[in-house]
């Protein structure tokens, strides 16, 4: 699939049917993630999925209604996390930017769009999720305090043909100096 294509045919998806994702894809996905640029090579996104039907239910269990009602019959879940006081930081580790941290979701919401394409390209579907029970994820996947969830990425595929919201005009978001 040309870039294009890929670019303009990607689209959160809400409904699922159920079919097995293997280990391999999972990582072939997730190094696609790990392609994408991060502040200073700093690789701050780490990833935790969810692949077995336990697992996978017990994150889905982790989300509010209407999102648990979006995924069910995902093949998996991708957690992503950003590892705290390298991505923005100087030396020292202190976050220095005009964006304060703010370069550590940055970092990981190019990760997490790269493996939304990727997957695309692939025949998967996805949702990016910013809304879950953050403690109880934090707890089942023994995320450790010095990284922040900051993603649920569900993947499988589709069962709907989703529809592109739409986007504003050009001219509302672009001024060309
Ligand atoms: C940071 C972030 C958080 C999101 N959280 C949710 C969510 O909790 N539930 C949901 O259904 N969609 C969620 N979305 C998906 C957006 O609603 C979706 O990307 C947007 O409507 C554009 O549609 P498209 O992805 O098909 O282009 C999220 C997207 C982003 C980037």
């Amino acid at each position: 699939m040309e870039i294009k294509e890929c670019i303009e045919t990607r689209r959160s998806t809400r409904k699922y049917k159920y079919e097995p994702i293997s280990k391999e894809v999972i990582e072939d996905i997730v190094k696609k993630g790990q392609l994408a640029p991060s502040w200073k090579n700093s690789q701050t996104p780490r990833y935790y999925v969810a692949l077995s039907s336990e697992s996978i239910e017990k994150v889905n269990s982790l989300l509010p209604d209407f999102n648990k009602e979006r995924t069910q019959g995902v093949g998996a879940y991708v957690v992503t996390t950003a590892k705290k006081g390298l991505s923005g930081c100087n030396a020292e580790g202190e976050y220095f930017s005009h964006l304060g941290n703010g370069y550590e979701c940055f970092d990981n919401g190019l990760a997490v769009e790269n493996m939304a394409l990727y997957a695309h390209s692939l025949g998967y579907s996805t949702l990016i999720m910013g809304l879950f029970d953050e403690a109880g994820l934090r707890s089942y996947l023994g995320v450790p305090d010095d990284e922040d969830i900051v993603i649920v990425l569900a993947l499988g595929k589709k069962d709907i043909e989703p529809k592109m919201p739409e986007r504003k005009r050009i001219d509302e978001v672009l001024k060309i100096f």
